[in-house]
């Protein structure tokens, strides 16, 4: 290291954490360090190859979280899959680019975060990208787009991919049509509903995968104030009061380098946490940042107490259908965001009252979960907001991904986008290299079984409906011998809990809410109780976001730089 002093650390090299970086060097009167546990991948084939989602998974550059047993999924401990990696879980991820559904993001505003709209977002989220316009004959196959949804000057490579392909498009778009949902030129401007193909974090020119570090850090790498330091492992934050009842100030990070021996980096200014939601939360605690009841288990001094930390965790559940063709499927991946009425029809109302008459059971339900961290009153009102957003604003609630499942099969990959279950992530040790203990509590409620067991009846239609149905011989799975047409939903239930996944989506882990309603960080992502500790990853949202998440990151994370910058 060339230097042990920095103005800003920043604790985790992935989608957020170079995001910032890059931002704050952009200003030469300050250096900046980034900590990564993880090595270079630019040059690392599983991540560069386009078509290569999945050869990642299981090598090094994957930290394989796992969940504790599920008690309500089926009692099967699920893997959580996150980058180890500079560029972190954008180096290993699907490379979809799909951002929010705009009330969802005025809805964070709307529980106390004053100045986050959709409107104050928007200008971030074209900040961050750089679109490679489709071409005519790309824009034919299906690659339609709006221009002003879009930035053709960020840093991040946008496009679609070079196998834009009607065929199986063209099926999809009859059948969904006659079920009501309808073609969506552009799922990037605020409004998802209906099927489309989404562009990727893809670089066009040298058809490999965007991910962060190709878009924020290597071209900038000669900045003599940026610098990365790879390999490396945070422990925790250094923390000190002036008086007792002052906020604690960070002087810098404790870190294990490469060979195993351990020191400190210090910060002049800030430390900006961007370890990701299953990582975040936990250098917090190993800090003395958290819930008094964790800390004291493994003899962490209690800095600031702030319950709730780790809770909050929200991921969606993951299925996969499939259907028998008459011959080969191929053709372009297609995507549906489907809302309530898609899903439920005329059952729409019912179930409407039912969950609206559910929330306060939900509420507590979850607080006693939780151990009443987070109480059944803040839960109640978090989760009325997201009520509203399904069943008034009736956003889209479902995405489902059509493609080619190989050979003779049409497979339907699908998660239910706004579950109510939340869980929690804690360290398990006082030693910072051993893993969380993760528990999402999937399917835990009943809304979220309804939800996922409402998709996959979609789908099935969907299977049935011409012209789809032309294509489609027959359901393989579950297949109607698995799950009968007139199955239960407990018959359908007893199939996904046997075949679910994680979705690789966890947020809230350190979420921006107001301190008195269970929130980590304020509007300005400072950590409560410190001066100069931030969180810049995915464990600030406080819900779910319609869109895969790394759109809505870049976008946070643009913009938390000019909060750091302003202030
Ligand atoms: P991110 O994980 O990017 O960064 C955290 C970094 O911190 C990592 O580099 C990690 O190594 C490092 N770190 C952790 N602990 C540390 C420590 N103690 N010391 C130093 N460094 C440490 N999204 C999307 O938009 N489109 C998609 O198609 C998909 N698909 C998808 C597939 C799969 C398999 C996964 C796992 C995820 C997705 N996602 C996705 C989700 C998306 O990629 C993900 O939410 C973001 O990349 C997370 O960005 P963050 O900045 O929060 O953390």
């Amino acid at each position: 290291i060339p230097d042990k002093e920095y103005d800003y650390i920043i604790v985790g090299g992935g989608t957020s954490g170079l995001t910032v970086a890059n931002r704050l060097s952009e200003d030469h009167n300050v250096n900046v360090i980034v900590i990564e546990a993880g090595a270079s991948v630019l040059n690392n084939s599983n991540v560069t190859d386009v078509g290569g989602y999945g050869l990642a998974f299981g090598t090094a550059i994957d930290w394989q979280y796992e969940s504790v047993k599920q008690i309500y999924g089926g009692n099967s401990s699920q893997v959580l899959r996150a980058g180890r990696a500079l560029s972190g879980t954008s180096a290993i991820n699907g490379m979809a680019y799909t951002r929010a559904e705009d009330v969802q993001i005025d809805a964070w505003q709307a529980i106390g975060n004053d100045g986050w709209t959709w409107e104050s977002l928007f200008p971030y989220y074209l900040k961050a990208e750089n679109l490679t316009i489709p071409t005519v004959s790309q824009v034919e196959l299906g690659a339609t787009y709006n221009r002003a949804y879009h930035s053709e000057t960020g840093p991040l490579d946008v496009a679609f991919t070079k196998t834009v392909n009607s065929t199986l498009l063209s099926l999809l778009n009859g059948t969904f049509q006659s079920l009501g949902v309808p073609w969506s030129e552009d799922v990037n401007g605020g409004k998802m509903r209906g099927l489309n193909i989404c562009p990727s974090t893809i670089n066009y020119q040298e058809y490999v995968r965007e991910d962060a570090a190709r878009a924020y850090y290597w071209p900038y790498a000669s900045r003599g104030n940026l610098h990365v330091l790879l390999n490396t492992f945070v422990n925790h934050i250094e923390l000190n009061r002036t008086a007792s009842n002052d906020n604690v100030t960070a002087s810098g990070v404790q870190v294990t380098y490469q060979n195993g021996t351990v020191g400190v980096i210090n910060a002049k200014r800030e430390v900006i946490l961007s370890a990701g939601s299953l990582k975040s939360p936990g250098i917090l605690e190993l800090s003395g940042i958290g819930s008094r009841q964790v800390l004291e288990k493994y003899n962490i001094a209690v800095q600031v107490d702030l319950p709730s930390v780790g809770e909050n965790l929200q991921d969606q559940v993951n299925t996969g259908m499939s259907g028998a063709t008459t011959h080969k499927v191929t053709g372009h991946t297609a995507l549906v965001y489907a809302n309530a009425q898609d899903i439920f029809g005329n059952e729409t109302e019912t179930i409407s009252t039912l969950v609206r008459d559910s929330l306060k059971d939900y509420a507590s339900e979850t607080a006693k979960a939780n151990g009443g961290i987070m109480s059944a009153d803040d839960l109640e009102d978090l989760f009325q907001v997201q009520y509203d957003l399904i069943f008034k604003d009736q956003i889209p609630i479902a995405e489902i991904l059509y493609f080619p499942g190989g050979g003779n099969s049409l497979a339907a990959q699908y998660w239910g986008l706004l579950p109510f279950s939340r869980g929690s992530v804690h360290i398990a040790s006082s030693d910072p290299l051993l893993k969380p203990i993760i528990n999402p509590n999937y399917l835990m409620l009943d809304w979220d079984n309804k939800l996922q067991i409402g998709i996959a009846k979609l789908i099935r239609r969907s299977y049935e409906t011409y012209p789809l149905r032309n294509l489609v011989k027959a359901e393989s799975s579950p297949g109607l011998i698995t799950v009968p047409q007139n199955a239960s939903d407990a018959q359908w239930r007893e199939w996904i809990v046997r075949h679910y996944r994680s979705n690789f989506h966890p947020v809230g882990t350190a979420a921006m809410m107001p301190r008195e309603k269970g929130g980590v960080v304020s509007e300005h992502l400072v950590v409560y109780g410190t001066s100069n500790v931030r969180i810049v990853d995915a464990s600030i949202l406080p819900f779910q976001v319609d869109g895969h998440l790394v759109s809505t990151l870049y976008a946070v994370a643009e913009r938390a730089a000019d909060f750091i910058k302003q202030s």
